[in-house]
This record gives C-alpha cells, structure tokens and sequence, in this order.
C-alpha cells in the first residue's frame, strides 16, 4: 500500500487553542521501567505514537499484561515471561535501547540487537555499554546481537560520563534501581524527561536523588512496586506549535504544557519579537501579528541548552524573517537533512557541516518534498503553512513517531491540511 502524504494549501494564519500531547521522549523510557515493577504501573497522559505503540508491542512481547484506555497505559510485569525482543522490533525502533537498562535490573541477562544508526547521526550506544560494563555486566558482540549477562548480578557504580547522554542516563538509571548498592551517575543528561523517569522510580520504590542536576544518585532496592504517574508535556512539540503559530503570524493558546522545560527556547521567541505569555501552570499564549525579525545565532546545547530537536522547526520559521540565522548543531552529525528540502520550497540556506545559514526570502512556494526524519517532517510541515500554494510531504511515517494526530491538531486551528 502507498503510504499517504501530508498535503498543505499554505496562507492561512493560525488561530485558536491546542491542547500539547505527552512527551514522547518521556513515555519511552517510562514504558521501559514498568518492566522492573513488580506491581501494576498505570501511566496518564501518553501519546498516541507509533514509537509510544512499538514500546507497547515490545513490553507485550516480554510477556507483560498491557492494555490501553485511551491516553492510559496500564502494564503489569509481575508475570513477565521473556527477556528476549525480536529484532525487527528492537530495530524499528532504535531508542528501544533503553530497555536494556530495565531488562538487565529485571532478569539479569538480556539479548538485545545492535540499534542501528538513523538519519541524524550514527547515534552510538559507547556510553551505555561502559556504563553497563561497570557495573558488573559481560557483553558479547554475536552477529549483530548483544549477548548481555550479570554473573554476579548488577553492582552499583559511580560512572562519569564522557558527554551527558539522555539515553545512557536513563539505561544507566533503570540498571541501577534495583543494582546491589550505591551508584552515581557524574556528567548526566538534565533533560526533564531524566526528571520524569526518576520520578516515576521513586514513586515505585527506587532512591533516586540529583536527577535534573549533573549528578544523580540512586541507592539500589531489593525491589520496586508498581505506580501511578502522568507522563510530562512535550516540549518539543510545544515549540513546533509555536512555530507553526509564528510562521502563518497567527494566535495560538497552548493549553496542558509546561513553562519551565521551554525556557531555553522562549529568548529565541523574544528576539524574533513574538510575543509569547505563560500563565497559569500550564497555559502559554503566542501571538505573532507584528512582523519578527531573525534571532541572529542559534546554537543547540545539552538541556537547559537551546535544544537540538527544536532546530530543525526554528530553520522553517527563519526562512522567512528578515535577517540571516546562523544554525551550529553541536549535538548530532547530520541533523541538516531538512535543509534541501526546505530548499525546494523556496528557503536560502547554506550548510557547512555543523553550520547552516539561512538568509531571509520573501515567500515560500509549494512544491513536493519528503520527510527524513521526525523532526525535519515538521520542520516541512511547518514551513508548507507559509509556503503561497500546496505542498505535499510524503515519507510521513517519520512524523507520526513524535506527533498525534498533526494533521486534526493544524485543522483544528485553521490549517489546511489533509492525509491523503
Ligand atoms: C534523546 O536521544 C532523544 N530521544 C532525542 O530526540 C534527542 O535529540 C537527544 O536525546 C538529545 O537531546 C529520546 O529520548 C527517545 P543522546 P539519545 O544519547 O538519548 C552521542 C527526537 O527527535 N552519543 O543524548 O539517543 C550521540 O551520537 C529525538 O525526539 C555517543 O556518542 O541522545 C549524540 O551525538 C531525536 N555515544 C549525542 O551523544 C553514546 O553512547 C547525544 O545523544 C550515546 C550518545
């Protein structure tokens, strides 16, 4: 069957209220802790994303009882029955990785595929399996598996990460809750979605402590409960809808989101000159009828750094605001795929290495592109709501990893966009 395409008549301007989805990069390694509860885990406010489906289908195939309510995930481990995931799913997707973590700390032993690289980068997994390795656990390469044991069991370990990795972080955290001992963790990701997982730990049972901060401390227990958590916003798509909102210079409440995990993106927002309003806890308001200007030099940095999967979404909105923006991607190798694409639409950019510069154009204009990745495709469809005429993306499969439903939430607010 063909796959479906976005399809995008631009020009209209955004009005009206979004309600933001759970975090997808939360609900992951969240969905991979409730492997190590011995109890039942009910999990609120999860996406509905192929990546949040494909971590059920591999918790189901571990043998734990799963089920789904609409944005409630119940899982119970308590019968677990396997510790061994077919490769096709492990591959499907790659940041499936961080069930290792919960696999090791459940059973002991663990027989994962080697995740492979992606359009963005290679995205190694050295760190996991240094981390692993100290404590306590053998790794053996077999023909693209890795063969991961505990002979002794996992033993708690003070690790210094070479570069603060969110996914090592959370392997590492998940591998240590229930590890024999103390284990610290120097140099960790301070990503919300690490503050979210060590929340949910803790109030299955773990000691986690330091998460948020570059140090994290987790005292080994002989064994965690189950638990009753609410996945965090998704400050990613936040910030895509923001743009969206700014690109057509429209008005958009964002409703159910949370102020504090944006705050490296809202003085990009400022030197635009959109004006952007949080209140209440969870409510931000973007309005952006007077004309913006470029915000001159964007570099992504660890969190509480610009983040790097919010840059692809700023390269749509920069192409059509007076100015040149200058992009430094510190964080990933080939995170510029969208660049030829936004390209075709009309964008003047130029991309050396880890460096794109985006000079300003007066219009975008419709035309046929393809998404590479999750990112980068709403970076596409964010630019095709400026673009005079119809844009059609396909390879839309990558989108639907990271985003619910895009096409009724744009719709909703007066976009027009259809799957077809
Ligand atoms: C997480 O990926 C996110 N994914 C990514 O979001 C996000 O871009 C990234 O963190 C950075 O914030 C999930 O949480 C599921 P890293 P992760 O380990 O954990 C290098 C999205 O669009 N590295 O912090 O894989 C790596 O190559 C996705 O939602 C090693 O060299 O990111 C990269 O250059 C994309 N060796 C850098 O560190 C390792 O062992 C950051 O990677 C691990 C990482």
């Amino acid at each position: 069957m063909v796959e479906q395409k976005l399809v995008i008549e631009g020009g209209r301007r955004l009005q009206g209220e979004i309600q933001i989805q759970g975090a997808k990069n939360s609900v992951l390694p969240l969905l991979a802790a409730t492997v190590l509860c011995k109890g039942e885990a009910v999990l609120h406010n999860c996406p509905r994303l192929t990546d949040a489906d494909a971590a059920f289908r591999i918790l189901d195939c571990l043998g734990c009882k799963c089920s789904r309510e609409k944005s409630v995930i119940t899982v119970n481990a308590e019968q677990m029955s396997n510790n061994h995931v077919p490769d096709a799913l492990t591959r499907e997707m790659r940041s499936s990785i961080v069930f290792l973590g919960a696999i090791l700390g459940r059973c002991g032993h663990c027989r994962w595929s080697m995740p492979g690289g992606c359009q963005i980068g290679q995205r190694p997994i050295g760190f996991h399996l240094y981390a692993l390795k100290r404590m306590g656990v053998v790794v053996e390469n077999d023909g693209g598996f890795m063969d991961c044991t505990a002979p002794k069991g996992i033993q708690g370990a003070k690790i210094s990460l070479p570069f603060p990795s969110v996914g090592a972080t959370e392997n590492i955290m998940l591998a240590a809750v229930t590890a024999k001992g103390r284990t610290e963790i120097h140099n960790a990701a301070r990503e919300p979605e690490v503050v979210d997982l060590a929340e949910f730990l803790n109030k299955c049972g773990a000691k986690v402590t330091g998460a948020g901060g570059s140090t994290i401390v987790i005292e080994g227990v002989e064994k965690l409960s189950g638990g009753e958590h609410t996945v965090i916003p998704d400050r990613i798509v936040t910030a895509t809808y923001m743009c969206c909102a700014a690109i057509t210079r429209g008005e958009l409440l964002l409703t159910k989101t949370k102020h504090d995990d944006l705050s490296p993106v809202f003085p990009i927002f400022e030197k635009m000159g959109c004006s952007v309003y949080c209140f209440d806890k969870d409510r931000i308001y973007v309005n952006a009828r007077k004309a913006m200007v470029s915000p001159g030099k964007i570099v992504t940095h660890v969190h509480p750094g610009f983040p790097t999967d919010s840059q692809p979404l700023l390269m749509a909105l920069t192409s059509v605001l007076s100015g040149t923006t200058i992009f430094e991607e510190t964080i990933f190798e080939s995170r510029f795929n969208h660049a030829p694409e936004l390209i075709r639409l009309g964008a003047k950019i130029d991309v050396i290495e880890r460096v794109a510069i985006v000079e300003w154009v007066e219009r975008l204009s419709g035309a046929n592109v393809r998404a590479f990745d999750l990112r980068g495709g709403a970076a596409l469809v964010t630019a095709a709501l400026a673009c005079e005429g119809v844009t059609k993306i396909s390879e839309i499969h990558y989108i639907d990893r990271g985003y619910e439903a895009i096409e009724e939430v744009l719709r909703s607010v007066g976009a027009n966009i259809k799957r077809k």
